[in-house]
């Protein structure tokens, strides 16, 4: 009797690739991540802080800094974090931070995100950031690693170690630990958002089952993504929260796939990128709710309309029972109903779906891309 089984295999629960395992355990990665933030008395409880409510109210800026996927992350968190505290968010590179004489002081909040906790160049920012008297909150990964035992304040992200160097689970853990902290931060400062925390924080518990309902329907990704694996080149565009995750997207491609990938802000197609697109360019558009901000759904709708009338083949990701999307898209691929703040959790994962599934077609290592490391330990 013969089992066709290695360590490794076993490492991966029977996955080809950790990147398989690693986006199938999202939905564990979100609620282990939630779990245990709210208590009694509906207030989020951090891992480690050392900054009061006073110093918090006190704050006049949020400045988020992170590099790579992680900063699509603080991308959203602008718009959660002025949305929700209305306090002004900037995000910025962890490498261009320090560089250019940035205005940070007492009353700057900067929120460092980092998967390893280990990036130099957010290291780098965050020391900086600090010896100019900034307050530091690190959103991390990695329990005890430099850039959690260097800030003020942690919040820990519970995906559990993320082996493939293209991150997954992580990203969508840093887009909950986010969401959180925004709120944490609109209720400390008594925003109308602070007073509602409890019925936001229901639709972020709803997220886990969202995300496995995806990962559900993923079968035409991934039939797309063969069916694409010689095109030379692959658009994504979205609006709001969609245009980081169109940039999300558009890395994973180029991190796993080696292909030519960019994302953009849909309405500034026409400033420039719509040169790009000619007869049978795929262009994956994100798509928000048609619910709630429906100018924006209404503007990206005509958006889609304009790349298809010049020739490009539309790949649209929009919620269940959205049908304006129907007529200008080539290929739909469907996602549960969700608010829009909250859309990339569930957004996101077709694109790492898609990236995936292109690298094997093109017979590339999908955990160990060429050239990347997990963790950048030089600046
Ligand atoms: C490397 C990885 C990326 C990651 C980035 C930031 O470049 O290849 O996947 O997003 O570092 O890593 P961090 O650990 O700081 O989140």
């Amino acid at each position: 009797y013969h089992v066709d089984w290695d360590a490794s295999a076993a490492e991966k629960d029977g996955y080809d690739h950790f990147m398989l395992k690693e986006i199938a355990e999202q939905p564990k990665a979100v609620a282990d991540t939630l779990l245990g933030r709210i208590g009694a008395d509906g207030r989020l409880l951090l891992d480690q802080m050392r900054l009061s409510d006073e110093e918090l109210r006190e704050m006049d800026k949020v400045v988020v800094i992170a590099c790579g996927t992680a900063y699509h992350a603080g991308m959203v968190a602008k718009y959660a974090i002025e949305h929700w505290t209305r306090v002004p968010c900037e995000v910025e590179l962890a490498s261009e931070f320090r560089y250019r004489d940035p205005v940070v002081g007492r009353r700057t909040l900067v929120v460092a995100i980092s998967q390893s906790g280990e990036t130099m160049d957010t290291l780098m920012a965050l020391r900086y950031a600090r010896e100019q008297g900034a307050r530091v909150l690190a959103i991390c990964n990695t329990n005890g690693a430099t850039i959690p035992r260097e800030s003020d304040a942690v919040f820990y992200t519970y995906a559990g170690p993320e082996v493939a160097v293209a991150s997954t689970k992580a990203f969508l853990t840093q887009l909950i630990a986010c969401y959180l902290v925004g709120l944490y931060l609109g209720q400390v400062r008594g925003t109308k958002w602070g007073d509602e925390v409890r019925s936001v924080v229901r639709d972020l518990s709803d997220l886990p089952s969202k995300v496995d309902q995806v990962l559900e329907t993923m079968e035409p990704v991934r039939a797309l993504a063969r069916e694409l694996s010689t095109a030379t080149s692959v658009l994504f565009v979205g609006r709001h929260v969609g245009f980081p995750v169109a940039l999300e997207g558009a890395l994973k491609l180029k991190e796993l796939a080696y292909m030519h990938a960019e994302g953009f802000a849909a309405a500034e197609l026409k400033h420039g990128p719509i040169a790009l697109i000619e007869d049978g360019v795929p262009v994956v558009v994100v798509v928000p709710s048609p619910r709630g901000r429906s100018v924006l759904h209404d503007k990206i709708v005509s958006n889609i309309q304009e790349i298809r009338a010049r020739g490009a083949r539309t790949i649209v990701i929009a919620e269940e029972g959205d049908e304006a999307v129907v007529p200008y898209a080539d290929h739909i691929v469907r996602v549960p109903e969700c608010p829009t703040l909250l859309q990339p959790v569930v957004a996101t994962v077709p694109l790492q779906v898609f990236a995936c599934e292109m690298a094997s077609a093109r017979g590339f290592d999908v955990d160990q891309p060429r050239n990347l490391a997990k963790s950048v330990t030089v600046e």
